[in-house]
């Protein structure tokens, strides 16, 4: 028997089936370009309070901003903790372009695409505390061209991309305090933040070593009291507990239980210990530089010191070089540099 749908009736079918998807398409792009109104349609309660409108969007069980639009006659707050907003895509805020701050906590939010806060020129303030967020990537948050203020506590950031501030170099609050975080560059990430007044560390694993000196000439240089809290270091075990403000730079960049280092320098040959003056002890000056990518842990490269610097108020041995490190050289204190 010879079914309507055997042979090459078949094809006929499919095209169908094709033209029925198609269709099936074709209203689902004319539907998803209402947006209902927020204030209009009630979703969210809309006041204002002392002059500021409040979009307040609180536990609505939103899981995506796609469908929604806020007013455009005037500029709000938008309040949107305690929704299901756990991914944002790019472009989720497109049709909030008027918010000048935005509240995000306990969304359970942990994943930011690079562009999902694009077109929001206007906002100040960024509050996306208390949630599941592990990386900050480079461009999370292009978009926020005005922020000023960071809150991100209290989620589970272990890394932060290096040009994670580029976009953001406004910022004058960074709340980073009870997340996983153990080191924080200067170069190339704090640095992008001149206009730093207020930041907050706490509560973070640190790992106070070589790398960390840095950070703490950070805070030191920082405006007074613009650090709240403390930075205690979780590691290396002789330092855990300790303050990073009351380390010195030989606790967090020790020489190699004095073995290894010492190849750094060369010992005192028979003719400088004979004479008074070159037998004064060999010392290190260091200063902070980041050294070429090109170098080696493995294969310290020493570069001249160009312009010559003070030696250092507390010369020091220098475990072998980190790559973010210290660049150092060898002299005696009679002869200058030597290298
Ligand atoms: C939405 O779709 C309708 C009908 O397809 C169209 O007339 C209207 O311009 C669209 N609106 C937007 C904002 O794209
Ligand atoms: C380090 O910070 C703590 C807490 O802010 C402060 O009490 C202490 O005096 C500081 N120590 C130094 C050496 O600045």
């Amino acid at each position: 028997m010879r079914g309507w749908c055997s042979g090459n009736e078949l094809p006929t079918l499919k095209k169908m089936l094709l033209w029925i998807v198609l269709l099936n398409a074709a209203l689902c792009v004319a539907s998803g370009n209402v947006t209902r109104d927020v204030c209009k349609e009630q979703i969210c309660s809309c006041n204002e309070i002392e002059g500021d409108v409040h979009i307040d969007c609180e536990k609505r069980s939103l899981t995506t901003l796609q469908q929604l639009t806020g007013p455009s006659s005037h500029f709000y707050h938008l309040l949107l903790h305690g929704n299901s907003l756990s991914r944002l895509f790019p472009n989720e805020f497109a049709n909030f372009y008027n918010a000048v701050s935005l509240h995000l906590e306990n969304n359970g939010l942990h994943d930011i695409v690079p562009g999902a806060f694009l077109g929001l020129q206007l906002v100040k303030r960024l509050h996306i505390n208390n949630n599941k967020i592990r990386t900050f990537r480079k461009s999370t948050f292009l978009g926020l061209d005005d922020l000023e203020y960071l809150q991100a506590d209290f989620n589970l950031l272990r890394e932060l991309d290096p040009a994670v501030f580029r976009d953001i170099n406004k910022l004058e609050v960074l709340i980073l305090n009870d997340n996983l975080i153990s080191a924080l560059p200067i170069n190339g990430v704090l640095e992008q933040i001149p206009g730093i007044a207020e930041v907050l560390l706490e509560d973070n694993p640190w790992d106070c070593n070589c790398e960390l000196a840095s950070l703490k000439e950070w805070l030191e240089n920082i405006p007074r009291n613009a650090l709240i809290g403390r930075v205690i270091c979780e590691a290396p075990t002789r330092l855990q507990g300790s303050d990073l403000n009351e380390t010195t730079e030989a606790e967090l960049c020790p020489s190699q239980s004095g073995g290894a280092d010492t190849s750094l320098v060369a010992p005192p040959t028979q003719d400088q210990t004979s004479n008074p003056a070159a037998a004064k002890p060999l010392v290190i000056y260091v200063y902070a530089k980041p050294l070429p990518p090109s170098h080696k842990e493995t294969n310290p490269t020493f570069f001249p010191l160009f312009p010559p610097r003070p030696p250092s108020p507390h010369p020091q041995l220098l475990s072998p070089l980190s790559p973010l490190c210290y660049v150092a050289a060898v002299g005696t204190t009679h002869t200058g540099f030597t290298l």
